[in-house]
């Protein structure tokens, strides 16, 4: 147990939730900056200096107050987010000042938590992973893929919002199973990074050419696997294009998250009766008791260089909210963090 507010300022600066954007997109005026003075620590609790925030793009869906996956925030609330920093003060015998440790930081410089809700993670070159690839972002790559996609070598894996955090993974363990990869992404440099560095064997920009006649060109005995990360339009035009037996791993939907209105099913979901396909959704947390296992995995092939990412990091406290715009906009590269 330690003590060590002498170092610490008097005033802790949070970003909290200011607007619900159900139904639209995401503002910066959906978040207002508060300042709290700190406050002394219960027994059992730690302070934490934030030092990286992760994003994804279900935090939208926690402010819309949905059920169920990304439920749980209110109007007024500290904006909920992962994050790793450096515990500045401890009550509690397990968690010592300076570690590092993982956990529900929020948007805000410092947070108070349990010492039970925190993770202490080793201080080395992989610690921003932990939020990435070694963390929620690779785990949904690996039991999305694997569990519900189940790619059998020589397959055919077509992923979309592939250059993002997930779908950089997708490709890359799909590779490793020994399939054939196609992905789709907005942009000549994003799909030049996915050929290039990440192993895809080719891409589809769909920002500015036809995805459904792509894929025919590129998956000419169908599509075995489509891991879609953004439903829409990009998901119909796959679905013309699986192969029999084929399986859509419906992992994300970004492509709705800022729609006033819920689009019309996919027009093409009969060929699933003709393919005698599966469309099947999941949610990471299901596979929890499974995660140590799947990321001693993902850490083998990183350290085998099987596995490469990318981390777009943005930098300081004022522009944290901005920054969750990036991912519906596109700008994020690879898994998008914030450094404070
Ligand atoms: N099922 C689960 O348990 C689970 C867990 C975690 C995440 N997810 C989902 O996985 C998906 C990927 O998350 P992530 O963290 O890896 O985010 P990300 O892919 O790093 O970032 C979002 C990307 O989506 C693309 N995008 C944005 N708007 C789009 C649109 N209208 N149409 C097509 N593409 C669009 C952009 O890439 P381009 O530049 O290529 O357009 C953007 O970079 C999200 O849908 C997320 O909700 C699901």
């Amino acid at each position: 147990m330690a003590d060590a507010t002498s170092n610490l300022p008097a005033v802790n600066r949070q970003w909290l939730i200011n607007g619900n954007p159900r139904g639209r997109a995401l503002e910066v005026s959906d978040f207002k900056q508060q300042e709290v003075a700190l406050t002394p620590l219960a027994d059992g609790e730690i302070r934490v200096r934030v030092e990286y925030l992760s994003f994804d793009p279900s935090q939208k869906g926690q402010m819309e107050n949905v059920s169920g996956y990304a439920s749980g925030n209110e109007l007024g609330d500290i904006m909920n987010a992962s994050g790793i920093g450096e515990v500045v003060e401890s009550r509690h015998a397990r968690i010592n000042v300076g570690d590092k440790v993982l956990g529900r930081l929020g948007w805000q410089e410092f947070a108070v938590m349990p010492a039970a809700a925190a993770q202490v993670v080793p201080n080395d070159t992989f610690l921003t992973a932990r939020l990435g690839p070694l963390g929620g972002t690779g785990l949904t790559a690996y039991f999305g893929l694997f569990r519900i996609g189940r790619p059998e070598p020589g397959d055919t894996v077509v992923v979309s919002g592939a250059a993002g955090a997930v779908g950089s993974i997708v490709g890359q363990m799909a590779k490793i199973m020994g399939c054939r990869t196609v992905g789709i992404a907005g942009g000549a440099e994003k799909c030049a990074w996915l050929v290039e560095e990440l192993g895809y064997d080719a891409a589809v920009d769909y920002k500015n050419e036809r995805v459904k006649s792509q894929l025919r060109e590129l998956c000419p005995d169908g599509i075995d696997v489509f891991f879609d990360n953004v439903g829409g339009s990009i998901l119909n035009d796959a679905l013309a294009c699986i192969a029999n037996h084929a399986r859509v791993v419906v992992c994300g939907g970004i492509a709705r998250y800022e729609q006033a209105s819920l689009p019309p099913g996919p027009a093409n979901y009969f060929n699933i009766v003709f393919r005698q396909a599966t469309m099947q959704g999941f949610l990471l947390t299901a596979y929890e008791k499974e995660f140590a296992h799947a990321q001693q995995r993902i850490m083998r092939w990183i350290d085998g260089g099987q596995v490469v990412f990318k981390e777009d990091v943005q930098h300081g406290f004022e522009n944290i909210p901005a920054t969750l715009l990036r991912l519906f906009s596109g700008a994020n590269f690879g898994k998008q963090l914030l450094k404070l």
